[in-house]
């Protein structure tokens, strides 16, 4: 088979997904970084054994469904989340009894409950301080805190402390203006490493990353593994910040014209419920994704199960029944979304690919 039946669907090509997985592959190898690539955007064993062939040393997740799932695939995983809740603790404590496993913290308090839950369950668990560099979502303020939760870690029983872990979501720039704010980032780590070291604390990991830093990420001189999720596939969010072309996007729906009543309009069978209601996070005028097709057209509205694309830019007219591709501005909770999705082959044809941690998010 080389269409899908029916529409909307989700193919990931899988010579695009494999070209963005061995650019990595490379750029690490050029810098001499551990690649971890974080699984939330494919959600898949298929994608995450070809990340394994490619030489990452480890998965990132940010749930215990998606650490279950992906230890099946590999022994090291990090929660790139601070997964501090009392079930979610044990069932990463009870995968840590086999399993290599580290979790991103900010807090005594997760220090304290991870610890009581790998004592209980007679594992231990690495831990990884966070540090915030910028984003101000998550992460200690200062290499005081820093400390204080690395000693901590260092005073506890079933705990071991294996380094620092940053995430640089603040840096969607053009290049140049990411170089100098990366060197703001490495100022905060260096002097976090420093604060840590001078009390006999050894680092030997930091992680860090996010697709749109991704190629500058050797200019931090402290990172040991980088952690980026969404360059595995690419969407519209990405192509906008000039991290990617439109041809590195891999994942694309497939979806069909089902009206084209209001003039100046055609209507998609893809709303919220298949490509997810994220604006362009680089140009958030920009529409709803892109229409491969139709260049000059805008995705200009979703309901659950409707796409409305303005077409009075276009010099001719999708017709009901035609299929178009169109690429999601933020493909994560795309994929997340689909209950069936394909993968196309080299050859072409078309085989289901299962979105293994879907709907995972505890
Ligand atoms: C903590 C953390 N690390 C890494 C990533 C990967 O970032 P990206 O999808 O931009 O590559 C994310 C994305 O949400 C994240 O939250």
């Amino acid at each position: 088979m080389t269409e899908v039946e029916q529409t909307p669907a989700l193919i990931v090509d899988r010579a695009t997904a494999l070209r963005n997985i061995e650019r990595l592959r490379d750029y690490s190898q050029q810098h001499g970084l551990r690649v971890r690539p974080h699984t939330k955007t494919h959600k898949s064993l298929e994608f995450a054994v070809e990340q394994i062939k490619a030489g990452a040393v480890g998965l990132s997740v940010a749930k215990a469904g998606e650490a279950e799932v992906m230890s099946q695939v590999t022994d090291d995983v990090l929660v790139a989340y601070p997964a501090i809740d009392g079930p979610r603790v044990r069932r990463l404590a009870a995968l840590a009894v086999t399993k290599t496993i580290r979790v991103a913290i900010d807090s005594p308090a997760g220090v304290a409950i991870l610890d009581d839950a790998a004592t209980e369950a007679d594992s231990t668990i690495g831990i990884l301080v966070d540090l915030d560099v910028g984003f101000h979502r998550t992460g200690v303020q200062s290499s005081d805190e820093a400390l204080a939760i690395a000693q901590a870690v260092a005073r506890s029983k079933s705990l071991r402390l294996d380094g620092l872990f940053f995430f640089p979501g603040h840096l969607r720039d053009s290049v140049e203006p990411q170089i100098s704010k990366l060197r703001q980032v490495d100022a905060i780590v260096l002097d976090a490493i420093d604060a840590l070291e001078r009390s006999g604390l050894h680092v030997s990991i930091v992680s860090g990353g996010s697709t749109p830093s991704l190629y500058q990420l050797h200019h931090l001189k402290a990172i040991t593994e980088i952690r980026p999720g969404t360059y595995v596939f690419n969407d519209m969010s990405t192509v906008a910040g000039g991290y990617c072309k439109i041809e590195d996007c891999a994942a694309r729906v497939t979806a069909t014209v089902i009206s084209t009543a209001v003039p100046g309009k055609c209507v998609v069978d893809a709303g919220t419920k298949t490509l997810a209601a994220d604006r362009n996070s680089v140009r958030p005028e920009s529409g709803f994704g892109y229409v491969v097709e139709y260049p000059d057209a805008k995705i200009v509205r979703l309901t659950e199960e409707h796409g409305e694309i303005d077409i009075t830019g276009c010099d001719h007219s999708p017709k009901t029944g035609d299929r178009l591709t169109l690429i999601p501005n933020h493909i994560c909770p795309c994929v997340n979304l689909q209950a069936i999705a394909w993968t196309r082959n080299l050859d072409g044809s078309l085989q289901p690919l299962r979105i293994d941690a879907r709907g995972l998010i505890s």
